[in-house]
């Protein structure tokens, strides 16, 4: 079943043009977006107070990459929720909130929990999962598929850019009834269309992303900045580094660099920063420099042909990707991450698609 690949894993990152197609496919009509599990909700959604999120993994990463957008084309205020901290708190859930359910299982058995709270609380709760018939898609109210296919390696990978993307049509869907958005929407619903392409393009990476492991395979640690739109890429990438490849890492927001981890930069520490082109990208230019002064080792992540805008004394190892729709670019950033979490566990001898002491299902407390 792994084909010519040696690992799930390695299988299930090189199938991303091939699985965010068959989330899309019969999605993006007449160049709106039909989501058939949610339209009839849509008026209910859209009058909602508050959309919380809720996941747990790598599916509360995706979740945290989906919120600046769903925040911007409905305009309706988004919380985050990772399950087991809203259960610990018995956070408060309204009647008029939203709650959003992700689970590539749907079998997770915080989630499951957090949505019968959620339930008792009187939410709209929504899903979003890979698995036809589970739990959280048959309990909740309604929600969409990701369609991604089956996902075998322990770690998240294609069910992460999935869904993303389901979520950026569930946002686009939820908006659609706005205006003065229309222009935006109709760029990023272009975006999407031409996203397997562009993930296609950013797989080239993979020998690229072999070497830099092999210069990392002896490192005690790796951060990862990023910010915005890219801060759950921070997170995913360092979840990804941390769970297959047994490495500390570390996924921080830069804007909180000079609030206590700037201390930990030395000539040693490796850094990835991300800075693609977005809004936060001169902010991101500054945190690039401040590192360099503080001798960092660094390894920044930009749009293609942005080696030089990002790093002038040519110090950082440049790792460049396509560009893509902004809200877009956490599913072509996530992958070269994905890419050098697999090399480097292949490379430290450790076993990539069943990592020591974890489960692919998480379905006790
Ligand atoms: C559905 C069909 C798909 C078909 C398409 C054609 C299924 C599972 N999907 O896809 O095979 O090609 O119509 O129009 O038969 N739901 C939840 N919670 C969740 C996820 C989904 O309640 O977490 C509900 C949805 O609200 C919906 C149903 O499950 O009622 C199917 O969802 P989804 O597969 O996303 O719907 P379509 O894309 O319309
Ligand atoms: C990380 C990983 C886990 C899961 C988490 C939630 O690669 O796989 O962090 O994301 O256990 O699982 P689901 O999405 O099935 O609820």
């Amino acid at each position: 079943k792994k084909g010519s690949y040696d690992h799930f894993m390695q299988k299930e990152i090189h199938e991303q043009p091939h699985s965010l197609t068959t989330t899309m496919r019969g999605r993006l009509k007449d160049g709106g977006i039909l989501l058939g599990g949610l339209k009839e909700h849509l008026k209910t959604i859209r009058r909602s107070r508050r959309v919380v999120f809720i996941g747990c993994g790598t599916s509360y990463n995706a979740a945290l990459a989906a919120r600046p957008f769903v925040e911007e084309l409905t305009g309706i205020p988004v919380t985050m929720e990772v399950a087991s901290d809203l259960l610990d708190r018995q956070g408060p859930i309204y009647r008029e909130d939203t709650a959003v359910l992700v689970s590539q299982s749907g079998e997770t058995a915080d989630t499951l929990l957090a949505l019968d709270y959620a339930l008792e609380n009187g939410a709209l709760c929504v899903g979003v999962t890979n698995t036809v018939g589970s739990t959280l898609s048959r309990r909740t109210h309604c929600g969409v598929h990701i369609n991604a296919g089956c996902e075998i390696g322990v770690a998240s990978t294609k069910a992460y850019t999935s869904q993303i993307v389901a979520m950026a049509m569930m946002a686009l869907a939820i908006g659609s009834d706005q205006i003065s958005t229309q222009a935006r929407r109709d760029a990023i619903i272009s975006g999407l269309s031409s996203l397997p392409r562009n993930v296609s393009e950013v797989l080239k990476l993979d020998v690229e992303m072999k070497d830099l492991a092999s210069s990392l395979i002896d490192s005690e640690s790796l951060l990862v900045f990023g910010r915005g739109y890219n801060y759950a890429t921070a997170l995913e990438g360092a979840l990804k580094v941390k769970e297959v490849a047994l490495m500390h890492s570390e996924g921080m927001l830069a804007g909180e660099m000079k609030h206590g981890p700037l201390a930990l930069v030395d000539e040693n520490l490796p850094i990835i920063v991300i800075a693609t082109r977005d809004a936060c990208f001169s902010k991101q230019q500054s945190v690039i420099q401040q590192l360099l002064s503080r001798k960092g080792r660094l390894i920044v992540m930009c749009s293609k042909g942005d080696a030089s805008a990002v790093c002038r004394s040519g110090s950082c190892r440049v790792i460049e990707v396509p560009e893509v729709a902004d809200c877009l670019q956490p599913v072509i950033n996530i992958i070269p991450l994905q890419l050098l979490a697999y090399h480097l566990t292949v490379l430290r001898g450790f076993d990539v698609d069943q990592p020591r002491n974890l489960a692919k299902s998480v379905t006790t407390q």
